[in-house]
């Protein structure tokens, strides 16, 4: 008689095991992971599945509950206490009795896949470098004179599997309370790296402990954003963000840099406001997600190199020049009390790895995240801040620079710019008849064409225009023939128009008179100079993909992601119009938000992916903007909209 066939959805592993085997160890010789904290004591809850009944002819499976053993004592008593879901059964306890259909309910796998709580959808395979395991420990005996911390350390060998198993010294005062308060249980957390033989012991609870949580934080210059994040379930417990105090030191990351260079213990006040202002957001999610900061077992961290250096307590004098050295370039491991971060005692911090002096751990997750190096297309990712950072490349090669982009795309240096908040004019139309405009502002459904417009902006009125509102109205006056190619405003449209004024020798486009209503706000003008700040942006910004593209001899890219803030609101085709970014389909470019978030999430929840992510860092092509001699050329040349010598037929179609 051949043996019962059990297959595991939704991964469609299948195998014969003989009548009696429990559905857990099955599911580990499949290489099915199931997450299990106790060990098989049925006591975690944590291996639970579900056994499917019904018609499953595809699979030419007859499953049904007998072919399953009954609960035994141990399930009922897990039951009891503490509540099993209708058709879940322990898989530790379980044994296979004939062909069965076992579906491995998404919350309990361990390579589970995890929806992201942004707009993406993508799925992240589980793994973490942080386990939890329960642990039935000898009690002393005079006859057997060796201490409990060895007793615990067999046991968790023997039941664990663990090879070489190292204790965080802080444990060791505690060792002799905790088991004994655990009457001779207790669960251990236990760190190891994708490529090391070496387990530790972090953390250690009496008993059995079934929750551990996670820390993923992206350091950006303007703002930092945080997820808590169950290690156990993938869950996103909560996220929050907040601005970066160290703007009070400087609004961009240069100026930053010369206030450390000009004041003694400059490094040392960003330093400290950047990890008080990472505590009182743990303290955010913390509460958000009714979570114990004692409970945060691991965090992954991203930044720019000099938000890198800066959260790390490194001087960032270096990067602010040629040759731009990083102290570090490689992923960081250290403990998070290491920089007084208050997590669980043992709490560990890993950052991703930094490409370049220019291209940091940020632009790191965001190419884990995406994946150029996983996929054949040639794939173009734009992470636009003060600083653009570009990868361009496909799993034959990837390529990365920085360009100096400016903090136009952000609103700054523009005569009514102002950052992307409430109020803000974020789209814009102009007719090319009768020059007219129309927009609409953060915070509003309606155009200000439309009947409510103005009661629906009461509450902060126009404020101002952001970065994406910018990038539109600069790309209708070019549509509607108020600029030229080069990019000047056209003075002879001021007879034909009231919106086109003399300013000086040069002529603006008034998007919007001012009044004195809070509502309507103040006026604002499009000036040639806000017009040349564009330009030089994106002038910048094309010339260093341009290089990118020159470097992977390619003339075109497939697929365009756009990270960050700044692309989510982005109108792709208006960035094409402006000759942003090279030709491409319009429908393969797309905004991934907060990508670098993602990225860190990623490398909190798999150790494999931060693995990935070292392996493919040290061998992405770092390219230096500024010693490039093309680097002028193409950037002359980009100036022009779109473009002085490249084509566009995708925009044209
Ligand atoms: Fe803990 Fe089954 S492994 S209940």
């Amino acid at each position: 008689i051949t043996d019962p066939l059990v297959l595991f959805m939704p991964s469609g592993k299948r195998g014969r095991f003989p009548v009696g085997t429990p559905v857990l160890d099955a599911a580990r010789q499949l290489g099915v992971y199931v997450e299990s904290v106790c060990g098989g004591r049925a006591t975690c809850g944590r291996c639970q599945v579900e056994v499917q009944e019904g018609n499953f002819a595809k699979h030419k499976i007859v499953s049904s509950n007998d072919h399953i053993s009954p609960k035994g004592p141990k399930e009922e008593r897990y039951e009891r206490v503490r509540g099993l879901p209708e058709r879940r059964r322990l898989s530790c306890s379980a044994q296979i009795l004939g062909d069965l259909v076992i579906d491995v309910p998404q919350d309990t796998v361990i390579n589970a896949q995890t929806i992201r709580k942004d707009a993406d959808t993508r799925v992240i395979a589980r793994d973490t470098a942080i386990r939890m395991c329960y642990v039935e420990i000898e009690e002393p005996d005079m006859h057997n004179p060796s201490g409990d911390l060895d007793r615990l350390k067999i046991a968790l060998m023997k039941d664990w599997g663990f090879k070489n198993l190292e204790f965080d010294f802080y444990l060791l005062p505690q060792v002799q309370g905790i088991l004994r308060k655990g009457n001779w249980t207790a669960t251990a957390a236990i760190h190891k790296d994708a490529d090391s033989d070496i387990a530790r012991v972090i953390a250690l609870w009496p008993g059995l402990k079934n929750e551990a949580y996670g820390l993923a934080c992206d350091i950006g210059s303007t703002t930092i954003a945080m997820h808590l994040v169950s290690l156990l379930s993938g869950r996103v417990a909560a996220s929050s963000g907040t601005s970066n105090p160290q703007i009070r030191f400087g609004e961009d990351l240069m100026s930053r840099v010369s206030y450390v260079m000009m004041n003694p213990d400059g490094r040392e006040g960003m330093t400290v406001a950047v990890r008080e202002a990472i505590s009182s957001l743990v303290d955010k999610v913390c509460a958000e997600g009714n979570v114990q900061r004692n409970d945060i077992l691991d965090s992954v961290f991203v930044g720019n190199p000099i938000m890198h250096h800066l959260f790390l307590g490194i001087d960032p004098t270096e990067l602010g020049g040629a040759p731009f050295a990083l102290a570090v370039s490689g992923a960081v491991r250290i403990k998070a009390s290491d920089i007084g971060l208050k997590l669980n005692q043992g709490a560990r911090l890993y950052m991703l790895p930094c490409i370049a002096g220019h291209v940091g751990a940020d632009a790191a997750a965001v190419t884990l995240s995406e994946g150029p190096h996983r996929q054949d297309e040639m794939m173009l990712i734009v992470d636009v801040g003060t600083n653009a950072e570009i990868v361009l490349g496909n799993r034959a090669r990837v390529v990365a620079a920085s360009s100096p982009t400016g903090p136009a795309f952000e609103g700054a240096e523009i005569s009514g710019g102002q950052r992307a908040a409430p109020g803000a004019i974020e789209r814009v139309r102009i007719d090319p008849e009768t020059l007219e405009p129309k927009y609409r502002v953060i915070g509003s459904e309606l155009w200000s064409d439309e009947p409510g417009f103005l009661d629906s902006v009461q509450a902060t009125g126009v404020t101002g225009i952001c970065g994406s509102g910018i990038i539109e109205i600069v790309a209708e006056m070019y549509l509607a023939g108020i600029i030229s190619e080069d990019g000047v405003v056209d003075g002879s449209l001021s007879a034909r128009s009231p919106r086109v004024v003399a300013n000086g020798r040069t002529f603006s486009y008034v998007l919007k008179e001012g009044s004195a209503s809070k509502e309507d706000g103040p006026k604002i003008t499009i000036t040639q100079t806000d017009v040349r700040a564009i330009q030089l942006a994106k002038a910048a910004l094309y010339a260093g993909t341009k290089l990118l593209m020159e470097k992977q001899n390619t003339e075109h890219v497939d697929r365009i992601h756009f990270a960050g803030a700044f692309g989510s609101f982005i109108d792709p085709k208006y960035a094409m119009v402006l000759g942003l970014i090279p030709d491409c389909d319009l429908d393969k470019v797309s905004a991934v938000g907060n990508a670098a978030g993602a990225g860190a999430r990623m490398a909190l929840l798999n150790r494999g992916y931060r693995r990935e992510i070292e392996e493919t860092v040290s061998q992405i092509e770092k390219i230096e903007t500024a010693l490039e001699p093309k680097f002028q050329e193409h950037f002359v040349y980009a100036m022009a909209l779109p473009n002085k010598v490249d084509p566009f037929p995708k925009l044209s179609a």
